[in-house]
């Protein structure tokens, strides 16, 4: 635990005392790009193995759903896609591999791709020990340098929603370019009333987190770029074996209002063919608000 008598970050003039822009308030950015801080570090060896345990932990939805809104999203994506053998579908954030299990075994080809080094060594083990012919490649979908190589796409739980704007699109276009011409891209964009579930402010001391293996105080504050469609949070973290480190992560959550998506879809190249509700396509009307976009790369020249 922390041990303020012992600890020379006690003895001194706290470190936040120093950084006076910690003080001003309100916070007032105006474009995404003024937030400051680090995007969360998906792979770094302690977060990613910190976020996977989360991930394989059925009983808290942090980094996925419970096991049967994983099975019937799932079906769900099998039953709108034609002949599900004969897709090679591109798990976008597949963390580890539940979804993509369930589209190997129903016959597709699949590839997941992840930044969490952890999460896709899990990944692998666990598609090698299932006898699943599963390819996983760590990496960020915004650099994937795949053309023409996917019949179908498949980003869930507002993976869009987490990154920063201009992330977003690159990210879009760059599924717009793995996709083959009529290739089917099936983005989860979560609704604007999901925030309430975050607390803005929190801070606590503790012995590790995502971001520590060392006990440290943390900070939790959420900030408005736009009230409407952009919201961040920053977390400070203040570590007291390093005293002059403060770290601040930044975390993204992006609204797209439906013509807002369906316009950004278009200027990267895709034609929205469908919206689904999540509570529909999971049969639970108590669920979380999200609408599943399902479109199609243009590449035809038609
Ligand atoms: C909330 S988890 C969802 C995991 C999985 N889709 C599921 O529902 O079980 C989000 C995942 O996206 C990954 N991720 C975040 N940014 C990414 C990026 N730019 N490219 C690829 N993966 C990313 C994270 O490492 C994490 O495993």
């Amino acid at each position: 635990m922390l041990a303020p008598a012992s600890n020379p970050a006690y003895r001194s003039e706290p470190v936040i005392w120093q950084r006076k822009e910690f003080w001003r308030r309100p916070l007032d950015f105006s474009h995404p790009d003024e937030i400051p801080g680090q995007d969360l570090p998906w792979s770094d060896d302690w977060f990613s193995k910190q976020t996977l345990k989360d991930m394989l932990d059925a009983e808290n939805d942090i980094g996925t759903r419970p096991p049967d809104c994983i099975e019937r999203e799932s079906r769900w994506l099998l039953s709108i896609l034609e002949e599900p053998r004969n897709h090679h579908l591109l798990d976008i954030g597949c963390g580890p591999g539940l979804y993509a299990e369930i589209f190997s075994r129903a016959g597709m080809k699949v590839t997941g791709i992840d930044l969490s080094p952890a999460a896709i060594e899990y990944a692998r083990t666990s598609a090698a020990k299932a006898g699943l012919d599963i390819t996983y490649v760590c990496g960020s979908i915004s650099e994937l340098n795949a053309t023409n190589a996917y019949t179908a796409a498949f980003a869930n739980y507002g993976f869009i929603n987490n990154l920063h704007p201009a992330l977003g699109r690159d990210s879009v276009e760059a599924v717009y370019r793995a996709l083959a011409p009529d290739g089917v891209a099936v983005f989860e964009l979560l609704h604007r009333g999901t925030l309430n579930q975050f607390a803005p402010l929190l801070w606590e001391t503790v012995d590790n987190s995502y971001f520590s293996s060392q006990p440290h105080l943390y900070l939790q504050e959420m900030v408005t770029v736009d009230a409407t469609s952009c919201h961040a949070f920053l977390t400070y973290v203040f570590n007291p074996d390093l005293p002059d480190e403060i770290r601040v992560y930044r975390y993204f959550f992006v609204t797209y209002t439906d013509s807002e998506f369906r316009e950004l879809l278009g200027a990267c190249g895709f034609e929205t063919l469908n919206t689904h509700d999540y509570r529909d396509v999971i049969a639970d009307p108590g669920n979380i608000q999200s609408t599943y976009y399902v479109a199609r790369a243009k590449k035809s020249g038609d």
